[in-house]
């Protein structure tokens, strides 16, 4: 048999050598001895995942005409680093922000600028991993999990108290005078919590919060998309048993959570999936799950506005080339180990960065679009928040806060 493979081999090189050339070359580049491919050393395997027809989304999308987005502000300029969500306290002070470089600091005015208000973890140090505007550079990656990622706030309205979604640290809480937060949750049927992403509180105390996948932490975030794997959750943690259930399992990168002003449902993203789903918690539909909105891009947080509609920031956007890549895990398995850097992967899909953001009712109807197609002001979005006639807009990657006049 080995004979035989070895003349087979000798044969083709002598009468095909353009063809073992190229086989060779391609074995070199899905090799990719030089780690750039963005899959590196990890256990990579594409599943198919559950994703609505690009056609049926992009054909009814007719985004912002006006481009309105493109006329934000960008404040804070290399003053805050990636601050993903932004939150107000019960007093109506701030904003207060989970950076990158793991603390969590609040606005406390031109006076006095940012203040550190809370850490995530007594191991936080000022020398490992307060590195400025680097903290939303690939040098932070290596500290992250030490030093902490801040992902989703929410004040308790009640008692004032902050409580914070962290992708290393899980669930935690601090008091209204800041300090290093308690831990609530770090595991579930013993089992840890890798990628804690977002939390709202229930008004009875419950807490629900999402842990984007059982997989990859939050600097392998990318993978779980390319990958389309679903072991994502929704999790509830009880105030007063301290435990914390399961609430739904197998999601595709669950990301923002936000309960309804009634409480009867909340509304949480699916990243992957391009989707806004919707979870029924009270009344005759309660335990069903519906999907409400399919999007063009890959949404983040959702944010609930006075009048009970919900902001959703997205970053842009679905393309033709990325629908092939879905429905076909074997070339994504191809595709992503070739050893070329993902923004160039990303840029052959025909993906251009910018910035979406939708305010949508609870039927998942929108009834605003705003758009900055150029990516002159926001390029990668986390969170819109709508605070008396203002956008705050904040994003992972970046060192500033967007603002808007809205309406
Ligand atoms: C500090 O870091 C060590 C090692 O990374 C970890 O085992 C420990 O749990 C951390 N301590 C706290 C308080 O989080
Ligand atoms: C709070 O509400 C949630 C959602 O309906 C429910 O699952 C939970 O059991 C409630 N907790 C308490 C203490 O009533």
């Amino acid at each position: 048999m080995e004979k035989r493979i070895h003349l087979i081999r000798s044969q083709i090189v002598s009468q095909r050598p353009h063809l073992f050339l190229l086989s060779l070359a391609f074995a070199f580049l899905v090799a990719d001895p030089f780690g750039l491919s963005p899959v590196g050393d990890n256990d990579f395997k594409p599943v198919k995942n559950d994703i609505a027809p690009y056609k049926q989304v992009m054909e009814s999308w007719h985004g912002d005409k006006n481009n309105r987005l493109g006329l934000g502000n960008l404040e804070f300029v290399n003053e805050i680093y990636g601050p993903e969500s932004l939150e107000f306290d019960i007093f109506g002070h701030g904003p207060y922000a989970g950076l990158a470089d793991g603390r969590i600091v609040r606005w406390m005015g031109v006076d006095a600028g940012w203040e550190t208000f809370a850490l995530v973890t007594l191991n936080w140090s000022e020398k490992v991993c307060a590195k400025g505007k680097d903290s939303t550079t690939p040098k932070q990656w290596k500290v992250e999990s030490q030093c902490g990622r801040p992902l989703g706030l929410r004040f308790n309205k009640e008692t004032g108290d902050l409580y914070i979604a962290d992708a290393y640290y899980g669930l935690l809480v601090v008091g209204p005078e800041g300090g290093v937060a308690t831990s609530l949750a770090t595991h579930v049927d013993g089992n840890p919590i890798l990628f804690a992403n977002d939390l709202d509180i229930h008004t009875n105390g419950s807490i629900f919060f999402t842990d984007t996948s059982k997989k990859y932490n939050r600097v392998n975030h990318f993978l779980i998309m390319l990958e389309g794997e679903d072991t994502g959750r929704l999790l509830r943690y009880d105030i007063a048993t301290r435990y914390t259930h399961v609430v739904l399992d197998g999601l595709s990168f669950p990301n923002g959570v936000q309960l309804s002003k009634d409480q009867s449902f909340l509304l949480f993203t699916e990243t992957t999936n391009c989707r806004l789903m919707k979870l029924w918690i009270e009344g005759p539909k309660r335990g069903t799950l519906e999907i409400v909105a399919n999007l063009p891009g890959f949404p983040d947080n959702v944010r609930v506005n006075e009048k009970g509609q919900f902001w959703v920031a997205i970053d842009c956007c679905r393309t033709r080339a990325q629908e092939v890549l879905i429905h076909n895990p074997w070339m994504r398995s191809i595709y992503f180990r070739l050893p070329i850097q993902m923004r160039f992967l990303a840029r052959l899909m025909g993906m251009r960065m910018y910035t979406v953001i939708l305010l949508l009712n609870e039927n998942g109807e929108i009834v605003d679009v705003l758009e900055d197609k150029k990516g002159v002001v926001m390029k990668l979005v986390s969170e819109v928040r709508e605070i008396n006639g203002k956008l705050w807009i904040g994003t992972v990657a970046h060192n500033h806060i967007a603002t808007l006049p809205y309406p």
